[in-house]
């Protein structure tokens, strides 16, 4: 994927999505995005209208999971339950926090039993658009799949349901009068309403309006706000050759790998950023080694989904282990090349890691242009985002 030189319209270029054309339009789109154009959509879904920010194409929805608002309310309340998890202490809100982009603050998440999770929880800005899920898994694509892994999920536990509780975790919501309503709403056609599939379903419905488009950055590309002069040194750093970040986070969602409703080309790279080198030949700790802890294959060693950048001040500590403290620190990273660890049992050179990326091949930066760097980072934040109500929870003042 290139970038363009222009920092004054990198959006579209950036994103290879130049001939998105209608789609890219994004207002009064219709339901069920993939099927919409077959017709015979249901008299009921066809309420769904997209929202979304300029340059931003059509999400794209399994044509099993058409969006509603219903589906949307219902996922909504769901996110923010806590009766979700086996010993109610937990809701996906626990680890996916509205106010920090839907990250966690933490390196590392904890889950509903007290379990440690050997990554940091992501942001989920957005995440309707990613073309594989979490860090490193080339075949998880689907939200509605991705969800069984915090809520079922053993290695480790997030929240906890499990063969013994799945039918007591149920009844929580089936005895729940304002439940049955909102199921019923939501599932009109099924006798039994409340299932853990229609559980799954509206929860991807809701994650899938997680957009965040309007960042100042955004409104400066449109000439609705200023960026200061660093911020705009940055920007054109950003996206130059020099310190090539927009090659990996680049396009309308600063991400590498993006899908959307008839997309023609689906990105599914992962990269080797030069984090760990262990053994001299690239190795990174275990259980975060990335790709190769499903494939197995040499190559795919240390390989990780570059994330999207929106909202990225907001969510620190940084990478798949939240091992980097500040943006200031994955500067520094990036202009070394990758990370020496010096010490301890992850000790070596990930700067002259064999299997790191040849575009993370450090940059000389002096003190000035880092600020730029991540003074621009800075404008990426979307603070509707981060209290938008319609995304907000529910429980709250009520
Ligand atoms: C204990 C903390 C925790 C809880 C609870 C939790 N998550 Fe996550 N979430 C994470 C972590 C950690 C990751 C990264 C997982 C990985 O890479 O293996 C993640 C990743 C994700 C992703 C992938 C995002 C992307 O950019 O690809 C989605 C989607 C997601 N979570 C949704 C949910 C939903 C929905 C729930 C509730 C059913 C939930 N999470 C509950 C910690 C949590
Ligand atoms: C070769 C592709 C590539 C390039 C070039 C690149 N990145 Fe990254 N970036 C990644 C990947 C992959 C990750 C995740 C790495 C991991 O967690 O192991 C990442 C992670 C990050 C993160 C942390 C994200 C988070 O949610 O924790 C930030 C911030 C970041 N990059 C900024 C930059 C900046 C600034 C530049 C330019 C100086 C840049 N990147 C260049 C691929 C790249």
């Amino acid at each position: 994927m290139s970038g363009p030189r222009s920092p004054r319209r990198p959006l579209v270029a950036a994103a290879g999505i130049a001939a998105l054309g209608v789609a890219a339009l994004g207002v009064a789109t219709p339901p069920a995005a993939e099927g919409a154009t077959r017709a015979k959509a249901p008299a009921r879904a066809a309420a769904w209208t997209w929202r979304l920010p300029p340059n931003f194409p059509t999400p794209r929805v399994p044509r099993t999971n058409p969006m509603t608002q219903a589906k949307v309310d219902l996922g909504r309340f769901l996110f923010y339950d806590r009766r979700l998890s086996g010993n109610g202490t937990q809701s996906c809100s626990s680890c996916h926090v509205q106010s920090l982009a839907f990250t966690d603050g933490r390196a590392r998440s904890v889950g509903s039993t007290g379990e440690v999770h050997p990554r940091s929880a992501q942001s989920l800005a957005n995440v309707a658009y990613n073309s594989t899920l979490t860090w490193a898994n080339p075949s998880l694509v689907r939200l509605e799949k991705q969800l069984e892994t915090p809520l079922f999920g053993e290695r480790p536990v997030e929240m906890g349901v499990n063969d013994r509780n799945r039918a007591r975790v149920l009844a929580r919501f089936s005895r729940d009068r304002a439940y049955r309503v909102r199921f019923a709403r939501a599932f009109p056609r099924s006798r039994k309403a409340v299932t853990w599939p229609h559980i799954g379903q509206s929860i991807a419905a809701f994650q899938r309006t997680l957009i965040s488009g309007d960042s100042r950055y955004d409104r400066w590309l449109d000439g609705r706000a200023r960026m200061t002069a660093s911020e705009k040194r940055g920007a054109e750093l950003f996206f130059g050759e020099r310190a090539e970040c927009h090659h990996c986070h680049g396009g309308f969602n600063f991400s590498e790998q993006v899908t959307y409703a008839g997309a023609v080309e689906t990105n599914r790279t992962f990269r080797n950023t030069g984090l760990f080198n262990i053994d001299g030949a690239g190795a990174y700790p275990e259980p975060n080694r990335g790709v190769f802890e499903l494939t197995g294959r040499p190559q795919d060693m240390g390989a990780f989904r570059a994330p999207t950048l929106r909202n990225i001040a907001v969510t620190a500590p940084y990478m798949h282990d939240g091992s980097v403290a500040t943006l200031q620190d994955v500067v520094d990273f990036y202009a070394e090349g990758g990370r020496n660890v010096p010490d301890g049992p992850n000790a070596g050179d990930g700067r002259a890691s064999p299997l790191k990326d040849p575009l993370v091949s450090g940059i000389t930066l002096n003190d000035q242009e880092k600020a730029d760097l991540v003074a621009f980072l800075g404008t990426l934040t979307d603070r509707a985002f981060l209290t938008r109500k319609s995304i907000s929870d529910p429980f709250r003042r009520r």
